[in-house]
């Protein structure tokens, strides 16, 4: 079933929702085994909250995670989480006291110092244990995720999935490169003789604090966690209002996996109460954050730690007049409007040469009439976008295009949160929707007389997360690519962050710091040398 009408059978959604992604995961593992008949499996996997979830919940209320035990705060108060589709409160989480923030501090402090003496393959070990239990609970994690953040019952298995190993390939990874350190030799710099051995190695930042995004907050949490404890560092997770919930279940099989007590804490509450004292406090020596502009408040006042921040993109498709169209129109779809265009990564502006433009618009309209629109539940394309305040905004930018008369290739259609996808044509350079970020599901085109007029666009934005161009000819690509001012550049596809090991940056006000495996378990490390001197020249004969 489609959407038919403005959610009325929303009541029958909650209860209907863990049979049908029982029965996706189910049909799924049974197509995996090559059983025909998954009905015997439906009903085995358990719902958030439940099995071996029971421990983190407080009645109606979800606990906070600090010193190896979930907990009550003493606030005696709970924030709401509304689901976006139904804008019922759908779970409750604690809110947290500054108090309670100082004993996570103290305990992450003091935890992080055994944890650093921890053998690198232990650290992996209980890494590999984490990933292992993560995806053998997909199932409630997932529908943790649909109901906070509204996305697709698909894609949310997916993103615990891809959580799973990320979580193994970064404990891979770090017993390789933490591993291994450099030796050098004095000699080799002018005026030196071989009297001094350098010997280098990497060693924990002590506590980093990781605030991931609504969108991803399963995947981005770990992305940040992994890292930062097969690194030797303890962790303090803030997770998002919405996407709390299913934060705490990830959590929770981190605990299952039986990291020490106090090394990981999860501490949940409002933003405006323990937000910038989060942020702000002594005992944090690294801060990963993935957001929007909040983050370069956060970064004017962390002071002297290493930051890592991904704070959103305006990412541009370039579209040159020998592009194969059929496949610029299917990455427009995917990259445009999967998860309803709540991705940083989202294709967010097409700039495309006037000699194809009629013929691309065309294959993109056809393809945005077949987006389903309607539940997460049932894997519609389209869902409703995180809250009330996101839906308005995202109409003030398609009104401003309105009255300064972009042509709409769609009727827009709104009912709550739930936005039609609409394609914007003729959009110009003085609406506001060309430079700014919708974070939903509608993409404006502009129509360019040169490929210099694309990437003069795409540079004179704030944002330099990533862009694609896309072209039959590589040498163009490449020089194209060089003059983006981006993070990435894709060639012939769209943005993505993914394969999670690919380094992953933005420019300008996109961020600092770069993400991929690697690169964050260096980033939340430091090098340290320790210098053999010896009292005469000692030169290898060999
Ligand atoms: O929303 C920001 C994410 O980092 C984008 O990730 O490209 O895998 O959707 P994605």
């Amino acid at each position: 079933m489609l959407f038919t009408a403005p959610f009325i059978k929303l009541s029958l959604i909650n209860f209907s929702l863990s049979l049908s992604l029982s029965h996706f995961l189910n049909t799924q593992e049974a197509r995996q085994r090559g059983d025909s008949s998954s009905s015997s499996l439906i009903f085995k996997t358990s719902m958030a909250g439940t099995g071996i979830f029971t421990d983190i919940l407080d009645g109606d209320v979800y606990k906070y995670y600090s010193d190896g035990e979930w907990k009550t705060s003493s606030s005696g108060k709970s924030v709401a989480i509304i689901n976006p589709a139904t804008r019922k409160t759908q779970y409750k989480v604690q809110a947290c006291t500054q108090e309670e923030v100082n004993k996570v501090m103290e305990m992450a402090k003091s935890a992080q110092k055994s944890w650093a003496k921890t053998p690198l393959w232990k650290r992996a070990e209980l890494l590999h244990k984490a990933a292992a239990i993560l995806k053998d609970n997909k199932a409630p994690i997932a529908e943790s995720l649909v109901k906070e953040i509204a996305k697709p019952a698909k894609d949310s298995v997916t993103e615990v999935v891809r959580s799973g190993d990320l979580i193994s390939y970064c404990a891979e990874e770090g017993v390789r490169i933490l591993g291994e350190g450099k030796f050098l030799l004095s000699d080799s710099f002018p005026g030196n003789e071989r009297t001094k051995y350098c010997l280098t190695s990497k060693i924990p930042l002590g506590v980093v604090l990781a605030i991931p995004p609504f969108n991803y907050p399963v995947n981005l949490a770990v992305s940040k966690i992994a890292p930062a404890l097969i690194a030797g560092n303890s962790l303090v997770l803030k997770p998002p209002t919405q996407g709390a919930v299913s934060c705490l279940h990830m959590v929770h099989c981190f605990h299952l996996a039986g990291f020490p007590k106090g090394l990981i804490s999860c501490i949940t509450g409002k933003g405006s109460e323990i937000g910038d004292f989060l942020t702000m406090h002594p005992a944090v020596n690294c801060i990963s954050f993935t957001g929007g502009d909040t983050g370069i408040s956060i970064s004017k006042k962390a002071g002297m730690i290493p930051l890592q921040m991904e704070l959103g993109g305006k990412d541009a498709c370039i579209v040159l007049e020998d592009a194969d169209l059929d496949l610029v129109a299917s990455n427009i779809i995917k990259g445009g409007f999967s998860y309803s265009g709540q991705r940083c990564t989202a294709v967010k502006v097409v700039l495309v040469i006037k000699s194809v433009a009629d013929e691309l618009v065309e294959k993109v309209k056809a393809k945005v009439a077949k987006l389903t629109v309607g539940p997460p539940e049932e894997n519609c394309d389209i869902t409703a976008v995180v809250s009330e305040s996101s839906a308005n905004f995202i109409e003030g930018l398609v009104m401003d295009a309105k009255d300064k008369g972009a042509t709409f290739c769609q009727e827009y259609k709104r009912e709550g949160n739930l936005i039609w996808p609409l394609l914007l044509d003729n959009v110009r350079p003085d609406m506001r929707i060309a430079w700014e970020e919708p974070f939903g599901p509608v993409l404006p085109v502009l129509r360019i007389n040169s490929v210099e007029e694309g990437i003069n666009h795409c540079n004179a934005s704030n944002f330099g997360l990533q862009g694609c161009v896309f072209t039959k000819d590589i040498n163009k690509a490449i020089l194209i690519s060089d003059a983006m001012e981006t993070g990435t550049v894709q060639i012939n596809s769209a943005p993505a962050r993914g394969p999670d090991h690919f380094p992953f940056q933005g420019l300008k006000d996109s961020g600092i710091g770069s993400q991929g495996v690697t690169n964050s378990i260096n980033l939340m490390t430091k090098v340290k040398t320790t210098v053999i001197n010896l009292p005469t020249p000692s030169y290898s004969m060999g």
